[in-house]
């Protein structure tokens, strides 16, 4: 384990906005249009469905005028909403605030909605108060049907950064997440909450997918040197000035990219003290440590939008702590991330000519263990699928105690390893979408001097792959 040892930070070769501007130029992002050609990249657990929902999407970028005005309420000088909207605002709030006061006894809800619906007829948005925010942040997590790991839904950590909205102050407060979370290795659930979208305002929003993100570059050959996952932001990155490793690593951080209130995206060096990696060792292989394999300690997901009662949150960071098979079989193990299985194998004296052998299970295992045996050693927080699988099933008898259903999308929920000998796969459950909750962002369009690949496949000329590839 060490703190992002045996990396040299960027620091030194390139500046960050707000001391100086980078080399290269901020670029316009178009936000709202899907395009494959810049996936939304987050993945596993915690993730939820991708139907737009709420008065934000409705919110088109106009001229300045609604301004939250620092810490607070918005004025009440905002553009009306039209009629559709402004009614699914009202329904949306109306929900959220009666389920808010009902799960917390907090006896008639009228009071409330009647300011509501006065504030939000004035504004065409409202503002949660502080505890409003904790419990939607909480519900959210309770909701997020790809989850497995929701039984700690109520211990999650808001944030409230609601008045924080320029650019390099966004990328401080998302560094201090990173510290308060990772918490020396007893990994904390925390979410930060920046500035909501408003009529004629949409709030920030950060491109990068997780707070920590390992680079993809990609080389000559069409090989990636370091995350696949990676290569549109990491091209991104460099068109905004962030000069790279050198030589490139396969490990080397991302800047975080962070786009203000209808601002270009700017790129901001993540300090190498706030990111905890682990190296990756086994307990008995002793070979394994010189596959020189490492991850990060916190997943932090930042491309997801939280919705709570019809009030959208673009930048709302989150983060739980891992379960090794999203490291040991997905990130080191698919074969369009970092592909270990083969070389796992062929060190351990597998054939790798057949697949009769079963060598991608064997080699599976032992990297899943790995990862286990590494974070433990590191006195970092990790679980396993089956632990978790266990935990999953107790979290759903005790929302059917409390009167709730709990949806679940079994897809997800079951693990990518050693799949039916855990007790989550011997069932199906209900999938269904409720806010609060978290959903994908459209994926950011790039102008055209910066487009990050083709164009987008219409629906009716996609392939097959393109429909049916999972994207993580
Ligand atoms: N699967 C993602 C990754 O491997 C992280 C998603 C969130 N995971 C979590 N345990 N909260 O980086």
């Amino acid at each position: 384990m060490g703190l992002n040892q045996g990396r040299t930070p960027p620091g030194s070769r390139w500046r960050i906005p707000g001391h100086g501007r980078p080399r290269g130029d901020a670029v316009s992002l178009e936000l709202g249009r899907e395009s494959p050609a810049f996936p939304s990249l987050h993945a596993c657990p915690v993730a939820a469905g991708e139907t737009e929902t709420g008065f934000g999407a409705n919110v088109t970028v106009l001229p300045a005028g609604w301004s939250p005005a620092g810490y607070g309420p918005p004025a009440l000088d905002g553009p009306a909403l039209d009629g559709p909207a402004l009614d699914g605002l009202l329904v949306s709030a109306e929900q959220f605030i009666t389920l808010y006061h009902s799960e917390n006894q907090l006896g008639s809800p009228d009071r409330r909605l009647r300011r509501v619906r006065r504030e939000i007829e004035a504004s065409g948005t409202y503002w949660h108060t502080p505890a409003e925010l904790a419990f939607g942040a909480r519900v959210a997590w309770r909701n997020s049907s790809r989850c497995i790991g929701r039984l700690y839904w109520r211990n999650l950590r808001v944030r409230d950064r609601r008045g924080v909205t320029a650019a390099p102050d966004i990328a401080a407060e998302a560094v201090t997440h990173l510290r308060e979370a990772t918490n020396g290795g007893r990994i904390r659930p925390v979410i930060t909450v920046f500035a909501p979208d408003g009529p004629g305002r949409p709030g920030p929003r950060i491109l990068s997918s997780q707070l920590v993100r390992y680079a993809g570059y990609e080389t000559a050959g069409g090989a990636v040197i370091g995350d696949p996952a990676n290569a549109d932001l990491t091209r991104l990155a460099r068109d905004l000035g962030w000069p790279g490793g050198w030589p490139a690593g396969r490990f080397d951080i991302l800047p975080l990219l962070v786009q203000e209130s209808g601002a270009p995206v700017t790129p901001h060096e993540i300090p190498a003290d706030a990111v905890l990696e682990i190296t990756i060792e086994h307990p008995e292989f002793r070979w394994f440590a010189d596959l020189w394999l490492r991850w990060y300690a916190v997943p932090v997901i930042s491309d997801m939008y939280l919705d709570i009662g019809g009030v959208r949150y673009p930048a709302a960071p989150f983060n739980g702590w891992y379960m090794c098979t999203e490291i040991g079989s997905r990130d080191l193990g698919d074969s369009g991330r970092y592909g270990q299985l083969p070389v796992i194998a062929a060190r351990m004296g597998l054939s790798t000519a057949s697949d009769r052998n079963l060598w991608k299970d064997k080699a599976m295992t032992e990297l899943n263990l790995a990862v286990l045996h590494s974070f433990s050693n590191a006195g970092v927080t990790i679980t396993d699928h089956h632990t978790e699988a266990v935990r999953f099933l107790q979290h759903m008898e005790r929302e059917e105690r409390h009167g709730r259903a709990c949806p679940a999308d079994w897809t997800w929920i079951v693990p990518p390893a050693a799949s039916s000998a855990t007790p989550v796969f011997h069932r199906y459950y209900q999938d269904f979408d409720q806010t609060p909750n978290f959903y994908r962002h459209p994926a950011p369009a790039l102008g055209p001097a910066l487009a990050l690949g083709p164009a987008p496949a219409s629906q009716g000329t996609a392939s097959c792959h393109d429909l049916h590839q999972r994207i993580d």
